[in-house]
């Protein structure tokens, strides 16, 4: 007994003699080694705790890191966000993007104002958060697990400038786009200055649409929203936007129907807007060590905004009469003086319709058919009866997938073909 009692207690004395002495090896390399070149352990920007060239913050749970990169092919400098494990560097996130650094001598930190700044060697301020003329006290950058940099007050909860509130390219979960907050294209791969193309939330006629825009022109619509899915993204593709969600209501509970949040659980999945306009949701193949699109917009030509357009007139007979015995169920089909539909199926439904509320299928067309300038009409659960004037803008049929839309034909005499095209 005795002897086992005293081997333990030499055990003991070991470990804590071993303990000494690693907490000892600690501080003398950290007193001989202050700027280790990798990363501090933390997960914070201080006016006494500053990034420079190599250094980088993580953080909490290690996913996301931020610090200077150099573009491939580039010798310009910049602060980024990056995911942190996955060792294909990929940038989701650029500060000073309009502003590069030319060379390693710049500083991301707090200024005397608690202001969160890039100033280069000279102290110049290249790029700043707020540009606050107050001072803002004890102020600290903090990068969280959702990839989000927010500058916060020592104490305080609300954030006073996060990154998420400025996109990049790259849309993370949890991030919110609306009309006026976009993803905003790369010019190149080697220039993350503000390109071309630009994707976000539009809405208009009681409709939500994502787009992307080539500089201020649409260049591709996902079509209306219906409360689960975008309408024109053809079903196929459909499981990939299982999660996705369209949200009212921005961040500061604004609810004035400009911002929505598209949702989704996953850190390693992402929609990332390319140079070139394409809009990727993009997933770490942990298998094969490489990304992966699983989906993408626009897939094909027939894809961009413009598609087919019908821009045959349409004479416009305003009579009425018959109507009402098709509306009480006593005829199957509306008066046969008057103007048909024809249904089409599978279809992307074009752009600029308008919401009619409260009426239902057979209302849809009667709303349609008393309007002199409805081409088409559309009844669609979750959003209801959509009906078009002028022009049928960017449609298209999928093979699976999309909408049934009625489309207005000219009366039986005057008709000659079938005046729409479809790819
Ligand atoms: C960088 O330059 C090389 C050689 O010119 C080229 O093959 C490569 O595609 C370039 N990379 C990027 C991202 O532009
Ligand atoms: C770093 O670049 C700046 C201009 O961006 C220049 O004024 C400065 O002299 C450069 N410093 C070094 C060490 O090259
Ligand atoms: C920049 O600011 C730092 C810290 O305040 C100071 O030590 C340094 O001398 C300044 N450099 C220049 C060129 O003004
Ligand atoms: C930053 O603030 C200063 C002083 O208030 C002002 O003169 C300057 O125009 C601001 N810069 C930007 C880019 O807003
Ligand atoms: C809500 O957002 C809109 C558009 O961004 C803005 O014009 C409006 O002032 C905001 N309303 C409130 C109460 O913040
Ligand atoms: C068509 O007739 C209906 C019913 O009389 C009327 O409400 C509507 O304004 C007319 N539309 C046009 C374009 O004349």
């Amino acid at each position: 007994m005795g002897g086992v009692q005293k081997k333990n207690q030499q055990s003991q004395e070991i470990h804590a003699w071993h303990r000494r002495v690693i907490r000892a090896l600690i501080t003398l390399l950290l007193i001989f080694y202050p700027s280790l070149p990798s990363s501090f352990a933390t997960d914070s920007i201080t006016p006494t705790q500053s990034i420079k060239d190599a250094n980088t913050i993580l953080s909490p749970d290690e996913n996301f890191a931020l610090g200077f990169f150099i573009p491939p092919n580039s010798t310009n400098r910049y602060i980024g966000i990056w995911y942190n494990k996955i060792p294909e560097q990929k940038v989701v996130w650029v500060a000073n993007r309009q502003n590069p650094l030319t060379n390693s001598s710049g500083v991301f930190t707090i200024n005397s104002n608690g202001d969160l700044v890039l100033l280069d060697k000279q102290n110049n301020t290249v790029w700043f958060a707020l540009n606050a003329s107050t001072q803002i006290r004890n102020s600290r950058a903090k990068l969280l697990d959702t990839g989000n940099l927010v500058l916060l007050e020592d104490g305080e909860k609300r954030y006073l400038w996060q990154s998420f509130e400025h996109p990049s390219d790259t849309f993370l979960s949890t991030m919110k786009l609306g009309e006026s907050k976009r993803l905003r294209s790369w010019k190149s791969l080697s220039d993350p200055s503000i390109g071309s193309f630009s994707t976000g939330v539009n809405v208009a006629g009681n409709l939500k649409q994502t787009f992307i825009w080539y500089n201020s022109t649409p260049h591709w619509r996902s079509g209306p929203w219906n409360g689960r899915t975008f309408t024109g993204i053809s079903s196929t593709d459909s499981e990939y936007f299982n999660g996705f969600q369209l949200v009212r209501g921005d961040l500061e509970g604004n609810a004035s129907g400009g911002t929505y949040d598209y949702f989704r659980d996953s850190f390693d999945s992402r929609f990332e807007l390319g140079p070139s306009g394409k809009l990727q949701q993009v997933r770490w193949d942990e298998e094969k060590k490489k990304y992966r699109a699983v989906w993408s917009a626009p897939q094909v030509e027939c894809d961009l905004y413009g598609g087919c357009e019908r821009r045959r007139q349409l004479d416009c007979y305003n009579d009425t009469t018959g109507w009402s015995v098709y509306f009480e169920d006593k005829v199957l089909q509306p008066p046969v003086h008057v103007d048909r539909f024809l249904k089409m199926k599978m279809m992307k439904l074009p752009d600029l319709g308008e919401v009619i509320d409260g009426v239902d299928g057979k209302g849809c067309k009667y709303q349609c058919f008393i309007r002199c300038d409805c081409v088409a009409y559309a009844f669609v659960g979750r959003i209801g009866c959509m009906v078009w004037s002028g022009y049928l803008m960017d449609i298209q049929q999928f093979s699976s997938g999309g909408e049934e839309l009625y489309i207005r034909l000219p009366l039986p005499q005057n008709s000659e073909s079938f005046p729409l095209l479809l790819p």
